[in-house]
């Protein structure tokens, strides 16, 4: 494991985020073990303007009925839950964190969605996925953790099928690196 993705782990891994996630539901009136993934959308979307943002991601991204679909970088699942319940695709899940990993099943689970969403802790630049596996690769606020552009553009062209897409939203502070090294991975994924 890099630094980086020790830091990242530490950064998202170290709160107790069920236990939290359980006291807001019920001060909101729900119970916590049978929520509906709609309950959760104050919570379980860990980026800015929340559900939102999912849903304008998931309008934009031009995916079709009976896509499957991977969301690299899954956080709590929200975004996958939203897929799977709303748009009815077939997704699978990782994340680095296993904090995270644990709290999307267990969320997931109590939604009653557990057997439409598999969750894998797992890297994003050495996916636990066969070639070609994907239509539609969804990631939402995660490429900014992630240094090894290359290895993580090489991954996605290998997991995606043939005309599938990958769809991101990412966050950045200092724009030109980031534009020039965001430049250097979309002409990696285009070369594959
Ligand atoms: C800001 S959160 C976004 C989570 C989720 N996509 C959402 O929008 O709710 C960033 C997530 O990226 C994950 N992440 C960072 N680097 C990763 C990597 N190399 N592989 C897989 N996941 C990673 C973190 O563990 C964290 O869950």
């Amino acid at each position: 494991m890099t630094q980086l993705e020790a830091i990242v782990q530490r950064y998202y891994g170290d709160r107790p985020v069920i236990q939290r996630i359980d006291d807001a539901l019920r001060a909101a009136g729900v119970d916590p073990q049978s929520p509906s993934y709609r309950d959760l959308w104050p919570f379980d979307q860990l980026h800015s303007r929340g559900i939102v943002a999912t849903r304008e991601q998931a309008q934009r991204a031009g995916l079709q009925a009976g896509m499957y679909v991977l969301d690299l970088g899954c956080g709590l699942g929200g975004s996958s839950r939203y897929l799977a319940a709303e748009c009815g695709y077939r997704v699978e899940a990782i994340d680095l964190t296993p904090n995270f990993v644990e709290a999307a099943r267990t969320l997931t689970a109590r939604c009653g969605l557990a057997e439409r969403i598999e969750f894998r802790q797992a890297n994003a630049i050495a996916l636990p996925f066969l070639d070609r596996t994907f239509d539609h690769v969804w990631s939402y606020a995660v490429t900014m953790n992630i240094a090894d552009k290359e290895g993580l553009g090489r991954e996605l062209a290998r997991v995606l099928k043939p005309r599938g897409r990958f769809w991101k939203t990412t966050s950045c502070v200092r724009a030109r690196i980031f534009q020039r090294r965001d430049r250097r991975f979309e002409s990696c994924l285009l070369r594959q």
